[in-house]
């Protein structure tokens, strides 16, 4: 099953049905689910490249709540929504109710009366959870403290195009490990059959609860969870090399102290030297370069970062038509 997906769409996924559900984590995806929301993201991408119309979701609006900044996240929804002939409606917490204190709930019961579904980028992962079970329409996570899904689906497809398969891979993530990617890359992977390991700082690994339910959830499709402190050891034969800032959106209070614990974890030419020869490197964006990354690798010939970036596109048009059409 886990081979039945490769870069040039052809597929024998079976049918999934995942119209009404939530985008809240990958965890809560079966492996089947996560590679039908991959075939279609291919499905979709070819449509575009072809200049094809696929106006799925012709009439349907969806609302984007937003409590943080974002290019990329707010910019693809709201593209992909208008590509797959419906609408999106930017709605910063700063002008909605939400703002001046009305409820979580009654938010979720409002806008369940005039959209087909809600994307919300926010800071605590509970506010998402209890968005979704108010809504009648489907939520999806757009970034929480906790999570960033969408961006680990994009990540997924940009993998299978550049290697052309998943399963079997090493995947390692260097940097700030108790972050959304961190968390998001480590559900993902093992659903997909790839091996994952993570290199952070004492202070900033994994969330527990998700490493244990990681490595369980491995079990089933063959790959492993490797935690550590030591970025070569968690580098070694790596096919795909990723990192992420090391101050997320809401910690700038404690830039300074991130800077120093996080020295020795940069992504650089020496660290990847112990990569494949071959290996890719993702980074979400937004990027801090002579921090966590040098100019050297994420503008280098390994990097495929803008790739990355334009797939989130096609892979978040592939959740909204098979969530909302
Ligand atoms: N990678 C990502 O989510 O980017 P934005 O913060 O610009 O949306
Ligand atoms: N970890 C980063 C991801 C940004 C897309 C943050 O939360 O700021």
């Amino acid at each position: 099953m886990l081979e039945a997906i490769n870069a040039d769409g052809k597929s024998i996924v079976s049918k999934q049905t995942l119209k009404g559900m939530n985008f809240l984590q990958l965890a809560d995806y079966s492996t089947d689910q996560i590679l039908y929301l991959l075939n279609e993201a291919v499905e979709l991408k070819k449509l575009q490249k072809q200049g094809k119309p696929h106006p799925f979701l012709s009439g349907k609006v969806l609302g984007m709540i937003f409590e943080k900044s974002s290019t990329r996240t707010r910019v693809s929804f709201e593209v992909g929504m208008l590509q797959l002939g419906g609408h999106a409606i930017f709605l910063s917490s700063k002008d909605i109710q939400l703002g001046r204190g009305e409820s979580i709930s009654d938010t979720a019961k409002v806008l369940s009366r005039y959209i087909d579904g809600i994307m919300i980028r926010t800071f605590s992962h509970e506010s998402v959870e209890e968005l979704a079970s108010h809504a009648t329409v489907p939520v999806i996570n757009g970034l929480t403290d906790l999570q960033h899904p969408t961006q680990v689906l994009a990540d997924l497809l940009t993998i299978l195009e550049h290697k052309g398969k998943l399963a079997g891979l090493k995947l390692c993530y260097i940097g700030d490990g108790n972050n959304n990617m961190a968390h998001s890359l480590m559900e993902g992977a093992v659903k997909v059959g790839m091996n994952i390991s993570i290199a952070s700082p004492e202070g900033y690994m994994p969330n527990e609860g998700i490493t244990e339910k990681a490595v369980q959830a491995g079990t089933e499709t063959g790959s492993t969870v490797t935690i550590t402190n030591n970025p070569i050891e968690a580098i070694k034969d790596a096919d795909v090399v990723v990192t992420d800032v090391w101050t997320s959106m809401g910690q700038e209070e404690e830039t300074a102290i991130r800077l120093k614990a996080f020295q020795a974890f940069q992504v650089n030419e020496e660290l990847c030297s112990h990569a494949n020869k071959d290996y890719i490197f993702l980074h979400c964006l937004p990027a801090h370069r002579g921090e966590e990354v040098t100019s050297e690798i994420i503008d280098g010939p390994h990097s495929v970062v803008f790739d990355e970036a334009e797939n989130r596109l096609h892979a978040q048009k592939a959740i909204l038509k098979l969530l909302l059409a």
